[in-house]
């Protein structure tokens, strides 16, 4: 049985949600729910109170409530948070970190899996400010059940009906699955490029967006893990509910690794970590005249070998390999002298995929030589495959 905390905004479609409760109750869980203070005026809180069994949290300060700093003491008890109906206002607050309410700040405290159910007239929820946050919420790893469309409370027909209570039920328990997987385990992921300076304005580095390393990292986080990344230079946002570590070359990748590898159960290389860089970089701007005179260049610390060499028993290696011929050839060769538990191996030449994209197609290759090839997925979706093999192969090891 886990608990369940239910955030319930003030949306026309809020009856659905004794459904929601009930449903959640039904396959045994435990719900905790929230209103917004527009809600409680449309369903006072005595009838959920009535539903759950337990008091319905609205104000941030309850004297009612057994907890010190409710917010955050419910925030460790939970192991997924879903609200629904979620009007147009309270995705704003999400997506902007807002927190001047219980559940605008409750969520800010949450670090397990979030699943959001909007409900709303068909033009707030196209409207791009709507969007935009629905699209922030999404890169920091929420999950969305997306209204239908039909027959609207304010009369309109279009897409802004809260889904199917069901479909959010089924959703939030896949999600509860997942969430369990990896709990109390401490995760190590390596994301996007490393740049190796020449000199102060010049340095040689890859096309890594760091999208696959963030997916893997914000899986495990999905799946209950504490996870550390320790992040390249990259253009896009960090998923929220980790610790992020952001360096630049691969010797600071590699302190940063040297430092968290001990601790972690298991470790994911998915950084693209320059192979070479400048032995002495130039204090000053190298004059274009004087190049490419004086500029040594030497191979960076292989990192993943090294952690290879002194993995205890039981801690899990998974590294990547980015290949533009005979791939899986030259995966089997990394895992091999590398000492790795799971190789990704993906073909870095093909348009589309691999670098920057956001999608990528992989084979995965085990340490008894064991392989799948995967479809061509969203990173998120090969993030989940990576993880499921590596869930395999922690059973296999016990
Ligand atoms: O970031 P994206 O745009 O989403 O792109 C994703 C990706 C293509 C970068 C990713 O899927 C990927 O393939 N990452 C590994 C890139 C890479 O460096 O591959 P490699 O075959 O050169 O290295 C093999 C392994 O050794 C990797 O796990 C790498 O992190 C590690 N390595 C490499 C060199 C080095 N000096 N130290 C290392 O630890």
């Amino acid at each position: 049985m886990a608990k369940i905390a239910l955030g319930v905004a003030s949306s026309i479609s809020i009856y659905k949600a004794c459904e929601i409760l009930r449903g959640f109750q039904k396959e045994g869980h435990d719900v905790q729910v929230i209103e917004t203070r527009n809600a409680a005026a449309l369903i006072p809180p005595a009838l959920f109170d009535a539903l759950s069994g337990r008091r319905t949290i609205v104000e941030l300060f309850d004297d009612r409530q057994p907890w010190s700093v409710a917010h955050v003491a419910l925030a460790k008890e939970i192991a997924l948070f879903v609200v629904a109906p979620a009007t147009a206002n309270i995705l704003a607050k999400f997506a902007c970190g807002l927190a001047d309410d219980f559940l605008s700040t409750f969520y800010l405290a949450v670090r397990t899996p979030v699943l959001i159910a909007p409900a709303m007239n068909e033009a707030m929820w196209i409207h791009p400010q709507t969007q935009d946050n629905v699209r922030r919420l999404r890169e920091r790893g929420v999950e969305f059940v997306e209204p239908a469309g039909g027959y609207l409370a304010c009369g309109d027909e279009g897409q802004g009906r809260l889904a199917d209570p069901q479909r959010i039920i089924a959703r939030g328990l896949d999600l509860l699955c997942r969430g369990t997987g990896l709990r109390g385990k401490k995760v190590l992921v390596t994301a996007g490029p490393t740049r190796e300076a020449m000199d102060p304005v010049r340095y040689l580095s890859n096309r890594s967006s760091g999208k696959m390393g963030f997916e893997v990292a914000r899986e495990a986080l999905r799946r209950g893990a504490d996870v550390v990344l320790i992040a390249g230079p990259v253009a896009i946002a960090p998923p929220s509910g980790l610790e992020v570590v952001p360096v630049t070359s691969a010797a600071e990748m590699k302190e940063a690794v040297d430092k968290h590898f001990s601790g972690a159960d298991v470790t994911v290389m998915a950084a693209a970590v320059a192979d070479f860089m400048f032995r002495a970089p130039a204090v000053r701007k190298v004059k274009k005249e004087t190049l490419p005179a004086g500029l040594e260049i030497v191979r960076t610390p292989d990192i993943l070998k090294e952690l290879g060499g002194r993995k205890r028993p039981g801690q899990i290696l998974v590294g990547f390999a980015a290949e533009t011929n005979a791939v899986e050839a030259a995966a089997r060769k990394k895992l091999r002298e590398k000492n790795l538990d799971l190789i990704v191996a993906n073909d870095v030449s093909r348009e589309g995929t691999g670098f920057e994209a956001d999608v990528n197609q992989a084979v995965l290759i085990d340490r008894r030589g064991k392989s799948r090839k995967t479809d061509i997925l969203s990173k998120r979706a090969l993030a989940a495959v990576i993880w499921d093999a590596v869930e395999g192969l922690r059973e296999k090891k016990k």
